[in-house]
C-alpha cells in the first residue's frame, strides 16, 4: 500500500469555518488601509537570494540559517552564443554575417512575425548588393537544446520570407541552419528535416542563479519600489500587503514554515516628508486602530529607537567590547553572536543570562541628537494621539536594515511567541540594494497570530462559525430539478442556501439542516404544486406555512425569542 501524503511539517492546511476568520481579519486590514490611503502591492513569492543577502543582512537568524534557497538550473547566455558565433563565422567569411540584418532593413512587421514564430533571433548570412540581398540567405536560429519548435519555427520562417512582401528574402534562396552548443544531445530525427544543424563549441550556459522563498516582504517591497522607480513619481509610497512567508524555524504554537502577514510600508524621497517622524506616529496609531476594529484588546506597544547606521554600528562595537569580559558564562549562542553581531545577544530568552544582560550598555546612550530628536518627535506624537507604549531598550530586531523607531506589539495570550507584529524603520535599505535615498517605515503583524489571539479571546464557535439561512429538502429524486429552481430564486435574493437532495429519507434531510442551516424548507410534491412551503425554525423548534413568494423575506428574518 503506497504511503498517505501528508502536508510538510511546519505547513498547514486552513479549512472552514476558520478561514471565514481569515477572511474577516484581512477585510478589516483592508478597510483600515483603504482609510488610512494604502495602495495594495503584491511582490513574487520567490526573489533572488542577494536581496535577503543583502537587504536583511548575511548574519541574521532569517538568513543565515531559516531561508528555502534553491538553485534555479543553467540560464542559456544567447547572445553570448551569436557573438562568438558571428565572430567565428567573420573570419571565415567575412563579407556577409549580418546580425539583426532583417531589422535594420526596415522591415520590423516581418521580423515582428518571425518573432512571433517562435524565432526569436535571426542573423541573415547573404551576399549583400547595394540595399539588396540576392543569391544564398540564410536563417539562422540559436538555441540551448535542438527541438521540434524550433526547427517548425524555422520552417515556417522561411515559407513566410517566401511568401511575405515585405521581406528582402523573396528573391533568393533561403537556407535554414539552427545552431546548438555542442553540450545540447543531438536526436537522430534532426536529419528528417531540410534544417542544417551546426553543433558549436564554447561555455554558453550561465552558473545557475540562486532563489528563495521570501521570508518576509520589506525587501520585496523595496526592490520594487527602486525597480518601478516609484521615488521618481516624488511621492510618497505608502504599500500594503497581505501573503505568506516562508521560514524555516522549529515549528511551534504560533510559528510556522508557511504563514501569512499582514504588512505595510511607507517609503519615498526625503522630499516627500518619508523621513518625518509624524510618519512613524501615523503608522503606530494605525495599528491601535487596526488592532481595536480586529477586536484584538490587551496588547502593548513596545517601542525602542536603534539610532542611525552609524549609531547602530557605534553600539553594536560598544557592545563587543562590554561583552568580552563576561560572554564566556553566556550560552553557546551568545557567545557565537558576540563575535558576529553582538546586537542579538539582546534577543537571548535563556533565564540565566539575563542579568548578565542586564548590567549590559544601553542603545539609548550610543544615540547622536538627531536620533534623539526624532524619537522624541514620535513619542510627543503618540502621547497626543493617546496611543500606549511602553519604552523597551532590548528591543533592536532580529533584521539589520532597522534605523530608528523600532517597535513590537505583543500579545500575552499567545504565550513564547508573543510578538503580534513588528517594525520600523528602514532609512538606509534602498541604498543597501543600490537605489536612491528613500526612507522608509513599515511593519509586517502575523496573520496566523491574529487567528489564535480572536480564537483564544472568543468563543470558538461564534468566533467563526456561522449557519445558512435555509436548507432545502425536495422530498424525493423527482423534486431534485424544482429544488435546486427554488434554492436559485432565494440565493438571488441574496440568501445563504444549502441544497438537501431528495435521495435523502426526511429525518436525514432534518439531521443534516439542523448542522447547517437556521431553516428547513421542505419541498414535496404538494408545496410544489400550492407554492406553500413548510418551514421549520431549528431555534424555536415552530414550524410554518409560507407562501413561496414571501420565504426571502421569512428567512432572513432574526429568529424570534
Ligand atoms: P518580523 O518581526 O520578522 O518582521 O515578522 C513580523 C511578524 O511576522 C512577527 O511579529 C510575527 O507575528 C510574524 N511571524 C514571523 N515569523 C513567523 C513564523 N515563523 N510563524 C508565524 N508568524 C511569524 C518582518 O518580517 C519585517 N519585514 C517587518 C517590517 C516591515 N519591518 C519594516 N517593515
Amino acid at each position: 500500500m503506497s504511503q498517505t501524503l501528508k502536508a510538510v511539517r511546519g505547513t498547514r492546511d486552513l479549512l472552514p469555518p476558520e478561514t471565514a476568520l481569515w477572511n474577516r481579519i484581512e477585510a478589516t486590514a483592508r478597510n483600515v488601509f483603504a482609510r488610512y490611503n494604502f495602495g495594495e502591492i503584491r511582490t513574487p513569492v520567490f526573489e533572488d537570494t542577494a536581496l535577503f543577502a543583502r537587504g536583511v543582512g548575511e548574519e541574521t537568524d532569517i538568513v543565515s540559517k531559516e531561508m528555502y534557497t534553491w538553485s534555479d538550473g543553467e540560464r542559456f547566455e544567447e547572445n553570448k552564443m551569436i557573438a562568438e558565433w558571428i565572430d567565428k563565422n567573420r573570419s571565415t567569411q567575412p563579407h556577409n554575417v549580418q546580425p539583426g540584418r532583417i531589422n535594420e532593413q526596415g522591415t520590423p512587421s516581418f521580423l515582428a512575425k518571425l518573432n512571433a514564430l517562435g524565432v526569436q533571433r535571426q542573423v541573415y548570412r547573404g551576399i549583400q548588393q547595394g540595399q539588396h540581398l540576392t543569391g544564398v540567405t540564410e536563417l539562422v536560429c540559436f538555441r540551448p537544446a535542438l527541438s521540434t519548435d524550433a526547427i517548425s519555427a524555422l520552417v515556417k520562417a522561411r515559407v513566410l520570407a517566401k511568401s511575405d512582401p515585405s521581406s528582402q528574402l523573396q528573391q533568393g534562396r533561403i537556407e535554414l541552419r539552427l545552431v546548438i552548443p555542442t553540450s545540447a544531445p543531438l536526436n537522430p530525427w534532426v536529419e528528417r528535416g531540410d534544417v542544417s544543424i551546426e553543433q558549436f563549441e564554447g561555455q554558453f550556459f550561465a552558473s545557475s542563479q540562486s532563489l528563495t522563498l521570501r521570508p518576509e516582504n520589506t525587501a520585496g517591497v523595496v526592490r520594487s519600489y527602486i525597480e518601478n522607480k516609484l521615488g521618481e513619481t516624488g511621492q510618497l509610497q505608502k504599500l500594503y500587503y497581505i501573503g505568506p512567508q516562508f521560514r524555516r524555524e522549529r515549528p511551534q504554537k504560533g510559528r510556522y514554515r508557511q504563514f501569512s502577514q499582514i504588512g505595510a510600508e511607507v517609503i519615498g524621497p526625503p522630499s516627500s516628508g518619508s523621513e518625518s517622524p509624524l510618519r512613524d506616529a501615523e503608522i503606530l496609531e494605525m495599528l491601535a486602530t487596526l488592532l481595536d476594529e480586529l477586536g484584538i484588546t490587551g496588547w502593548t506597544l513596545e517601542l525602542n529607537s536603534v539610532g542611525s547606521a552609524a549609531d547602530r554600528a557605534g553600539y553594536n562595537e560598544t557592545l563587543r567590547a562590554a561583552l568580552v569580559p563576561v560572554v564566556g558564562k553566556m550560552c553557546a549562542d551568545c557567545q557565537r553572536r558576540a563575535v558576529t553581531n553582538p546586537l542579538r545577544v539582546l534577543d537571548c530568552k535563556v533565564p540565566d543570562d539575563q542579568p548578565i544582560i542586564e548590567t549590559l550598555p544601553v542603545i539609548a546612550d550610543s544615540l547622536d541628537e538627531e536620533s534623539r530628536k526624532h524619537f522624541a518627535a514620535v513619542t510627543a506624537a503618540l502621547d497626543a494621539a493617546g496611543v500606549p507604549y511602553t519604552l523597551n531598550h532590548r528591543l533592536v530586531r532580529g533584521l539589520d536594515y532597522y534605523t530608528r523607531t523600532t517597535f513590537e506589539f505583543t500579545h500575552g495570550g499567545l504565550g513564547a511567541q508573543n510578538a503580534l507584529l513588528g517594525g520600523g524603520r528602514y532609512d538606509g535599505l534602498s541604498e543597501m540594494l543600490g537605489g536612491p535615498r528613500a526612507p522608509g517605515i513599515g511593519f509586517a503583524m502575523g496573520e496566523d497570530r491574529l487567528v489564535l489571539t480572536l480564537l483564544a479571546a472568543l468563543d470558538q464557535n461564534s468566533a467563526v462559525e456561522q449557519k445558512a439561512e435555509a436548507f432545502i429538502a425536495p422530498l424525493g429524486e423527482s423534486l431534485n430539478a424544482a429544488a435546486l429552481i427554488l434554492a436559485r430564486e432565494l440565493r438571488h435574493q441574496g440568501l445563504w442556501i444549502e441544497l438537501g437532495e431528495g435521495s435523502f429519507r426526511l429525518k436525514k434531510s432534518f439531521e443534516a439542516a439542523d448542522k447547517t442551516a437556521r431553516h428547513i424548507v421542505i419541498l414535496g410534491e404538494d408545496e410544489l404544486k400550492s407554492g406553500i412551503l413548510t418551514v421549520k425554525n431549528f431555534s424555536t423548534g415552530i414550524q410554518t406555512k409560507v407562501p413561496r413568494g414571501e420565504l426571502a423575506v421569512f428567512l432572513a428574518e432574526p429568529p424570534r425569542e
